[in-house]
């Protein structure tokens, strides 16, 4: 469902959304997936400091089964019809011991430009922090200066109707903003 916004804005913003029905079925190409990740490299981030490492398991593979297996059932019951989960997770400190302190908004910078570029290829987006990170760490065998930061599925929407329960309500329920004027707290223009 499109977003309602009060003034028209990008394609993919107005139309992009979390589905949670994904077509088992279809495969990303490996141009996409490569063009996906570069959409990330390409990401801004905070004295160019680019903390995002990414572990890209496909469906079937190994890394596939290893990374589903850190999500909360929830997420589980439906991101194993996921083509592509993207484990992403971040260097903490920079190359002089120093904390990254802007390690959680440079991440999400990158995987907002991949968000992008996934819809923008005909596929759907879906991230989720509702996983175990202890658990990430370990069975991907992350180096000890990362930590996973947020697991995203790629996948080809599905009909709604495959899905059962509270994953079919969230389906079908139309998209819901706070007003802007809830969010700006000064300037709004009238
Ligand atoms: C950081 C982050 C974490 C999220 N974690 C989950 C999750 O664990 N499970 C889930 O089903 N959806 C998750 N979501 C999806 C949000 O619920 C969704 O983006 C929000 O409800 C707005 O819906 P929309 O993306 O379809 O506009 C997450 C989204 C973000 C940005």
């Amino acid at each position: 469902m499109r977003a309602e916004t009060s003034q028209p804005v990008h394609e993919i913003i107005a139309t992009r959304r979390s589905p949670r029905s994904l077509n088992p079925t279809v495969a990303v190409t490996d141009q996409d997936l490569i063009a996906i990740l570069e959409a990330g490299r390409w990401a801004p981030s905070a004295f160019n400091g680019q903390p995002w490492r990414f572990f890209v398991a496909r469906n079937g593979d190994d890394l596939f089964a290893k990374t589903l297996s850190t999500l909360a059932p929830f997420n589980q019951s439906w991101a194993k019809n996921s083509a592509v989960l993207i484990t992403v997770a971040a260097k903490t400190t920079k190359d002089d011991g120093s904390i990254h302190a802007d390690y959680q908004y440079d991440c999400g910078l990158a995987v907002s430009q991949m968000v992008f570029e996934i819809h923008h290829r005909g596929f759907v987006a879906h991230q989720m922090t509702g996983f175990d990170r202890t658990q990430s760490a370990e069975v991907l065998e992350m180096p000890t200066d990362l930590t996973p930061v947020v697991v995203v599925a790629i996948g080809k929407q599905d009909a709604p109707e495959k899905l059962e329960g509270p994953a079919a309500e969230r389906e079908l329920a139309p998209r819901v903003r706070k007003e802007l004027s809830e969010i700006v707290i000064a300037g709004l223009p009238k």
